[in-house]
């Protein structure tokens, strides 16, 4: 028999383990749990910071070898599970105290493909096991019930409070719901801002890990209330490539900016076309405009969804892409991208962002 294997022996061999996105080892960040050794047996749980982590497989390899290559270790089992951090500020006032990130879809003109990015976003974060919410917050013009094929409004809990409306495992508010169909209206600023409260405070939002919050285009009134209202974690900027799409960006992103909240990365949406027939790709309006536009501003780019007649047809259907199995290229991507944003919230939590302000609590 060789000597005993000790607890610090491992531990010692696990942090040499560092999480590439958080650029720290993963003894320090307290991902390892329930450290337990027998003879020559090695387990432990590694937690890590999102369900939908880009770098699980990864980083589960890393650290199964990493205990393996201490001497007399034969045998190492790896659990993985997740628990997705929250603020840790003590706001005084967070009317959704079981939301731990809220991360708002933003695009400087109409029509790039906000609500359906929340949308596939959403689905996939659900898919990977994380609790998740979506706030519709475009009062004119609602889209994310027909995105989702819901049709079953919330209920009222009580006298003001309603539960949410429930679809793919993902939990909905939207105006939809509470409109005559084809109805136009016209809301007005003030009314906007409550609008943003009610969907915030008389919500059973519940527990989750990720709200994802559909805006209207545009730099507005929506958008301050928002921001104004309750902590948004951070935003996500879709663009398509045409380079005007892409000056609009920037004032979308300005915004944010001046708002103090994170930007956590862009999407380059409708980016390049994939011949249904042939496979051919085709940069139509010259892809990677967005991938330019993040290096130079220096924004993560959480990537790219290509102009296809199937995210369409999805839609119409109420089932978006991201629903479809590992066989379909475009539920991968859109699930890449969820990932990558995932890891980013976990960035802005753990490191504090880069531009977290007051609205974000990260900051004292
Ligand atoms: N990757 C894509 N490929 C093809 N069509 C797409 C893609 N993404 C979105 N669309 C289509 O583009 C149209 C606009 O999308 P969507 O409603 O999501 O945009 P939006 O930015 O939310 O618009 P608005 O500013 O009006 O809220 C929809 O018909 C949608 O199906
Ligand atoms: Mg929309």
């Amino acid at each position: 028999m060789g000597h005993r294997i000790t607890e610090p022996q491992i531990l010692e061999a696990l942090s040499r383990v560092k999480d590439p996105d958080l650029g720290q080892d993963v003894v320090r960040l307290g991902f390892i749990k329930d450290l337990a050794i027998e003879g020559d047996q090695v387990s432990f749980t590694l937690q890590l910071t999102t369900p939908a982590c880009p770098m699980r497989d990864l980083m589960t390899a890393q650290v199964r070898e990493a205990a393996l290559s201490v001497p007399g270790v034969k045998k190492v089992q790896v659990r993985t599970t997740a628990r997705v951090p929250s603020c840790s500020h003590t706001q005084t006032h967070n009317p959704m105290p079981g939301v731990r990130n809220i991360v708002a879809i933003t695009s400087g003109k109409g029509g790039v493909g906000k609500s359906t990015v929340a949308a596939n976003l959403a689905v996939s974060l659900a898919l990977c096991g994380a609790r998740v919410g979506l706030m519709d917050t475009d009062f004119y013009g609602p889209s994310i019930p027909i995105l989702l094929g819901s049709d079953t409004p919330p209920e009222s809990v009580s006298e003001t409070r309603i539960a949410p409306a429930e679809k793919y495992g993902i939990k909905v508010v939207s105006m939809a719901y509470f409109l005559p169909r084809d109805k136009a209206v016209i809301w007005r600023g003030p009314m906007l801002h409550r609008m943003i409260r009610q969907f915030s405070e008389n919500v059973d939002w519940g527990e989750l890990d990720y709200l994802i919050v559909d805006l209207p285009p545009g730099t507005g009134d929506v958008q301050l209330s928002l921001c104004q209202t309750i902590p948004v974690t951070g935003a996500v900027v879709v663009t398509t490539p045409q380079d005007l799409a892409l000056t609009v960006a920037a004032k979308a992103i300005s915004l944010f900016t001046e708002l103090k909240i994170p930007i956590l990365g862009i999407v380059e949406n409708m980016s390049f076309y994939t011949c249904p027939h042939c496979g051919q790709r085709d940069d139509i309006f010259g892809h990677g405009g967005a991938e330019r536009l993040c290096g130079e501003m220096s924004y993560p780019f959480l990537g790219a969804i290509p102009l296809s007649a199937e995210v369409r047809e999805q839609s119409d259907r109420g089932q978006p892409a991201a629903l479809r199995d590992e066989t379909s290229s475009l539920a991968e991507n859109y699930r890449r991208v969820a990932r990558e944003l995932a890891a980013r919230i976990s960035v802005v939590r753990i490191q504090g962002g880069t531009s977290s302000g007051p609205s974000t609590g990260t900051t004292s």
